[in-house]
């Protein structure tokens, strides 16, 4: 049994089987967070926790529809759609993350079907979803010439995707050694693509995916998805120096650090 599933992780991307070790040995850290989310009613996003009024990420009613977060971690967004009406499915590459999920489902009472395996390649069948969402999970961990293919599939036709990740300009202007962001460019724009974060000097591991603005428009257009929103979500005013994971609450008030992009499958 420990065999195979040994070979079937070598036959995933390098990547893949990258971030599963590290979001496996990360996992403990993220437990607290989890927790705290699953207890929140109202949605708040990102690493700035901008709320849901402000973005409207979820629809209101999601009564009926067929939901998938892709890279759900600790499933606390699963929560927030399972709680608005949705039937909900959670894929996660991570079996001790998902371990937490099950857990706090269990806990909370709520119904949600957890899947251990890969956005880019899921078990699901073609049109199996109404609505498709990652915060943080495929949005940055995939490969988008992988994922978002799959995220096209497994929408029926009319179906939305939203995906909140890292903006474009927080990982030009990240040093390569994983420390916080600077005001200058540390990598070219032009060659973002795939940010290998194993050799870090600050928390070394995981291979992360961003594309340049016109790189994203241009694969959703060969996918098969018509942009309804792109929003830049900003922290309020605060402490300037305040730290959260690689950007500081300064530098965010001045340049955007997230990005949203709201699709729709044609
Ligand atoms: C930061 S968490 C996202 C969950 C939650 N929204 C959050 O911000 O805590 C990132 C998750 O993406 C998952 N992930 C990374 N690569 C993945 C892949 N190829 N398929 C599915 N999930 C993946 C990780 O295992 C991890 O649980």
């Amino acid at each position: 049994m420990a065999h195979d599933a040994e070979s079937a992780d070598a036959a995933l991307p390098f990547h893949v089987q990258e971030n599963r070790r590290y979001w496996d040995e990360m996992a403990h850290e993220w437990v607290g967070g989890g927790e705290r989310a699953w207890a929140r009613d109202e949605p708040d996003w990102g690493i700035w926790g901008v709320p849901e009024h402000e973005l409207d990420l979820l629809p209101a009613d999601m009564r009926g529809l067929d939901a998938v977060e892709l890279g759900c971690g600790t499933g606390y967004v699963s929560a927030w759609m399972a709680r608005r009406g949705a039937r909900v499915t959670g894929i996660d590459n991570s079996a001790e993350q998902l371990a937490t999920a099950r857990r706090l489902a269990a806990e909370h009472g709520i119904d949600l079907t957890l899947v251990h395996g890969d956005a880019e390649a899921t078990p699901f069948a073609d049109a199996s979803f109404d609505f498709a969402i990652s915060e943080y999970g495929a949005a940055i961990w995939c490969d988008p010439e992988r994922w978002l293919p799959e995220a096209h599939r497994i929408l029926r036709p009319g179906g939305r995707l939203v995906f909140l990740g890292h903006h474009p300009w927080a990982q030009v202007c990240a040093p390569l050694d994983g420390s916080p962001v600077v005001q200058r460019m540390e990598r070219p724009y032009f060659e973002l693509g795939r940010l290998d974060w194993t050799e870090a000097t600050i928390e070394p591991g995981g291979v992360e995916f961003n594309l340049t603005v016109s790189d994203w428009f241009a694969l959703f257009r060969r996918v098969g998805f018509a942009v309804e929103d792109y929003r830049e979500p900003r922290p309020d005013p605060g402490d300037d120096a305040e730290d959260r994971f690689f950007v500081t609450r300064g530098w965010a008030r001045r340049f955007p650090s997230e990005q949203v992009w709201k699709l729709r499958k044609l």
